[in-house]
């Protein structure tokens, strides 16, 4: 049998039936890119159409209903997170050559990758709105068969914001029965952030930017941080800087788009569940609100109250 009748056999009629686990077969990645694609070589395969190098039989067997029968929203609720988790992991490809290239002094180039991560983000603050489609009631058909999974676990979201900067201990602990992602992510918590690198390059710039050291007091804490201000209020100064200034926007518009992202997000959940407590046992609502000011480049921003 080939493998696009046996998933659809072993699934039965609906093709986003139950089944306990995917029989998708990991197949070994070839050479060093992150991205490869298994078993299909890109050059010279007599073989190769759209769907198998998609692997498109393959994604359509991965959405899974915990509803039995499936609930007619359920699908719509597992295809979005997916899309956000291959967006994330594509914000973190490009993130990861970001930190390579401002390594590398190339500027410019970090800047350019920077703008398509920028673009990813603006389609995931309007894509949580495709759940507005979803009647409250009609999320409560299946809601119940989610408890405890959460968006507490998205290891590449946390990803994400440990590599921008917001760094918090205590997310690791949502990822301690999943050794993968918890060794990734305690591997991110203690990489340098994308503002630490830049900061290394504003210092091979002739920026003098004194870091704080963790015995610092509060006063001399604050006194540092405002030198740095002074520093980087600079780059929006002095024309001869506009590389270096673009980059630090590319940076703020992240910021930027991950507020929003959580100002839509939160938005969305109190449309669909009111303030009902999170699957992940936080208070929902009045948790996701008291995220949406995190701030990953606190000073890029209070720069701006600086500039005369
Ligand atoms: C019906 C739709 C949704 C509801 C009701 C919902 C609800 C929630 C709630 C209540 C939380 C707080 C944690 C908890 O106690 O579980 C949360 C966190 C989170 N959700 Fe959603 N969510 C929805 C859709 C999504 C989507 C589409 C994504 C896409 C990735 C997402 C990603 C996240 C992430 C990353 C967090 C952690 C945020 C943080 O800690 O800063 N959620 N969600």
């Amino acid at each position: 049998m080939e493998k696009k009748d046996q998933l659809l056999s072993e699934q039965g009629a609906c093709p986003m039936g139950n089944h306990e686990k995917s029989t998708v077969e990991p197949e070994a990645a070839e050479g060093g890119c992150p991205m490869a694609y298994g078993g299909i070589t890109s050059g010279g395969h007599t073989s190769l159409t759209y769907n198998s190098y998609l692997k498109v039989e393959d994604l359509k067997s991965l959405q899974i209903c915990q509803s039995e029968p499936a609930h007619h929203d359920e699908p719509l609720f597992i295809i979005i997170h997916q899309t956000y988790e291959l967006w994330f992991k594509l914000i973190i490809h490009e993130l990861d050559l970001v930190v390579e290239l401002m390594k590398e002094n190339r500027v410019r180039k970090a800047t350019h990758f920077m703008k398509r991560v920028s673009a990813i983000m603006k389609v995931l603050v309007a894509q949580i709105h495709i759940l507005e489609t979803m009647a409250p009631r009609d999320f409560l058909g299946f809601r119940h068969k989610l408890n405890p999974a959460s968006g507490f676990q998205s290891s590449q979201f946390r990803e994400i914001e440990f590599m921008a900067g917001l760094k918090d201990a205590r997310m690791l602990i949502h990822f301690q029965s999943d050794e993968e992602a918890y060794a990734s992510l305690t591997r991110r918590f203690n990489n340098e952030t994308l503002g630490d690198v830049f900061y290394d390059l504003l210092r091979r710039h002739g920026f003098k930017l004194p870091a704080t050291k963790p015995s610092d007091d509060e006063e001399t804490a604050r006194k540092l941080e405002s030198q740095r201000i002074r520093e980087l209020c600079r780059m929006y100064e002095d024309e001869t800087l506009t590389d270096l200034h673009d980059l630090a926007e590319s940076f703020v518009d992240l910021d930027e788009l991950i507020s929003l992202w959580r100002t839509h997000h939160v938005t969305v959940v109190e449309r669909i569940i009111g303030f009902k407590r999170g699957t992940g046992g936080s208070e929902g609502v009045a948790y996701l609100r008291s995220t949406v000011n995190k701030r990953c480049f606190p000073e890029l921003w209070n720069l701006r109250t600086a500039l005369v």
